[in-house]
């Protein structure tokens, strides 16, 4: 018996996950309301441009063994790990990932998204399979080591879907609305009653919605290439000479998703448009990184363009929030700000919103006794 009224704000990974996990408890009744929804490709919805894959993470200072950020995202692993071995359907396979380090990129904006993720003993090398650094005699001119492990591309065109096909198999109802403040969210479950609990998955968007504005919220702009190339597995580097906040990565997606690469690591810029200068350099990157991009010889011009994107990761100072709230008497449980990680830390952050969740619906039953 549904008892339980919920309303999720936010159709990216983050709302879609926290849906699904909540929607296995049959005493949930669940009302999905967003401004975008998969399909939608809008500067102001993350999840559609990412990649996406799973290459642990690390924010400044925070991306020890201990944190909570490896734990969200150790807790990711199986449940990802799961989906590419038993779920075709989901969009998400398998590929070997190479991550190159340069020691001059030390102290820049990419080199220290890259710092734990080029150490040579990093927390998660008992997690993902086949981790090992690659001997230094086989490394290419500029790079100063590297390692390889098995890590998971997502198709977010088939993952996003799917994730939606998974909550309305148990009766998750999904609307389009935008809300000014948290506090009308409350009144959009479609039972018409009120929702006991209100998530808030709104992204980026949080920096500017009424109630909980959080100006430790910024884009971290990425900008990327898809291509029908296929390097044959994942490569990134922690980056480059042409500037601090650029970077090489590329991957490619399940199921005929295309190659996509990357890219640029940009805080506090918003532009929408692909910079057609970024995207040359970008692509010829790529070739210098894996020549076996294109066909022997060949430059840009060898690259078979799907198409250019931009979207902004929603990085949060401190980390994203998931934490109970109380807003106008709105019971809410936030779950926003993952920055470049929203993928791989969807089901350890989602988990943890469920819980807080939970805790609220305990509250509401002990009252009722
Ligand atoms: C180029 C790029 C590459 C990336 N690569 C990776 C990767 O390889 N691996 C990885 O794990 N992550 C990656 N990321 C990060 C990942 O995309 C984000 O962390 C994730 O998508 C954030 O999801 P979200 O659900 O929190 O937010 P979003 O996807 O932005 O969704 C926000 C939702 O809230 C809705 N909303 C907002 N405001 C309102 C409102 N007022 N009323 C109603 N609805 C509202 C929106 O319409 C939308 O449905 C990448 C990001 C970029 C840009
Ligand atoms: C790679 O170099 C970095 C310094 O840039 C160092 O911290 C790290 O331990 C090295 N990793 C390996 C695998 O040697
Ligand atoms: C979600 O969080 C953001 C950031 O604190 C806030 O601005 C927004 O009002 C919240 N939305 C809801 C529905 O609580």
């Amino acid at each position: 018996m549904a008892t339980n009224t919920i309303v999720v704000l936010g159709a990216g990974v983050s709302g879609l996950t926290t849906a699904y996990l909540l929607s296995k408890d049959i005493s949930n009744s669940i009302t999905v309301v967003a401004k975008h929804m998969p399909g939608d490709y809008d500067i102001e919805y993350a999840s559609p441009w990412a990649g996406a894959n799973y290459l642990p993470y690390v924010l400044q200072g925070v991306g020890k063994a201990n944190s909570s950020h490896a734990r969200w995202e150790r807790n990711t692993w199986p449940a990802l790990k799961e989906l590419a071995e038993k779920h075709p359907e989901a969009g998400i396979h398998f590929q070997d990932t190479v991550v190159y380090n340069r020691k001059k990129d030390q102290g820049s904006a990419t080199g220290n998204w890259f710092s734990e993720l080029v150490e040579k003993e990093p927390w998660y090398k008992d997690v993902v399979p086949d981790f090992h650094n690659i001997p230094e005699d086989q490394l290419a001119p500029g790079i100063d080591n590297a390692s390889k492990f098995t890590s998971v591309c997502i198709n977010t065109a088939i993952y996003l879907p799917w994730l939606i096909g998974q909550c309305r198999k148990t009766g998750v109802v999904f609307k389009r609305g935008v809300f000014k403040h948290v506090a009308d969210a409350a009144t959009a479950h479609h039972s018409s009653k009120k929702a006991d609990v209100v998530v808030n998955c709104t992204g980026l968007s949080s920096r500017t919605l009424g109630g909980v504005c959080d100006d430790k919220l910024h884009p971290i702009r990425g900008q990327i290439v898809v291509v029908r190339n296929d390097p044959g597995a994942m490569f990134s580097i922690s980056g480059t000479d042409d500037a601090e906040d650029e970077i090489t990565y590329m991957m490619t997606r399940a199921a005929g998703g295309g190659t996509i690469i990357g890219g640029s690591y940009q805080k506090d810029q918003w532009d929408p448009l692909p910079d057609p200068n970024l995207a040359v350099r970008i692509m010829k990157r790529a070739i210098a990184l894996v020549p076996q991009l294109v066909d022997k010889g060949q430059g840009i011009e060898g690259l078979d363009v799907i198409r250019h994107g931009v979207g902004l990761r929603p990085f949060r100072e401190d980390g994203p929030r998931i934490e109970a709230d109380k807003v106008d008497g709105v019971s809410v449980v936030h779950n926003y700000g993952h920055g470049g990680f929203g993928y791989q830390a969807s089901f350890g952050c989602a988990t943890e919103a469920v819980e807080l969740v939970n805790g609220i619906l305990g509250q509401k039953a002990r009252t009722k006794l």
